[in-house]
């Protein structure tokens, strides 16, 4: 069984689609030991909440300083003892002490197919917002591993989505969320927990 951390910063509708796989079967041999926010408003705690997952928040605002609330994050994550853990929305930076401990055990959802449109200030809305302004025609979503840069660790899965005339950057954050993050998120959730992927190189590799 793979236990999972998912770490949230807000609405948590991928942590949504993670758990409604899990209850339907489309993600296999996984159970969430926790979820942890940022934010201690995140309505994503509700959603753990509703569905009996402990849920927590780590905020860097309860700290003095980063090294603390690093120190506090990473604790916090290994005291649950997980095998893998899901940034599904987490708008903070991982601390490196956290990637050197979880070595391709870490996995990130980004709303763009990277290289395009990420790295430092390239989240949540500013992503469309950056795609819509370049005029890009086809955009979407990929799940990666979480190396020591800003969305540069190998990447698991990705998925198109195509961009219509006239979208809003919320229009299109929606249909990148419905067409792409809640498929290859679950999906990639899936296939780690049934030892089908493997990383060499910086590259990954399906069974
Ligand atoms: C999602 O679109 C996710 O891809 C993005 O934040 C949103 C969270 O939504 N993440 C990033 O931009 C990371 N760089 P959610 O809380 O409803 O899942």
């Amino acid at each position: 069984m793979l236990k999972i951390a998912v770490m949230v910063s807000g609405g948590g509708t991928n942590l949504q689609a993670i758990i409604d796989a899990i209850d339907s079967g489309k993600i296999t041999n996984t159970e969430i030991s926790v979820v942890i926010s940022n934010n201690k408003n995140a309505y994503a705690l509700e959603r753990a909440k509703n569905h009996n997952i402990e849920a927590l928040c780590v905020s860097p605002k309860d700290y003095t300083t980063r090294e603390e609330f690093n120190e506090a994050l990473l604790k916090k994550v290994q005291s649950f003892d997980v095998d893998l853990v899901v940034l599904a929305g987490f708008l903070v930076a991982i601390p490196d002490a956290m990637v050197d401990a979880y070595e391709n055990r870490i996995i990130n959802i980004h709303p763009s197919l990277i290289p395009s449109f990420c790295g430092v200030g390239y989240y949540g809305l500013k992503v469309h917002e950056a795609a819509l302004e370049r005029g890009v025609k086809i955009t979407g979503a990929t799940v990666h591993f979480v190396d020591k840069g800003t969305d540069t660790g190998p990447i698991i899965a990705q998925q198109p989505v195509e961009v219509l005339e006239n979208d809003t950057p919320k229009e299109l954050q929606q249909r990148v969320m419905e067409q792409a993050e809640w498929i290859i998120l679950p999906r990639a959730i899936n296939d780690i927990a049934n030892g089908k992927i493997t990383v060499e190189n910086h590259n990954v590799y399906r069974k």
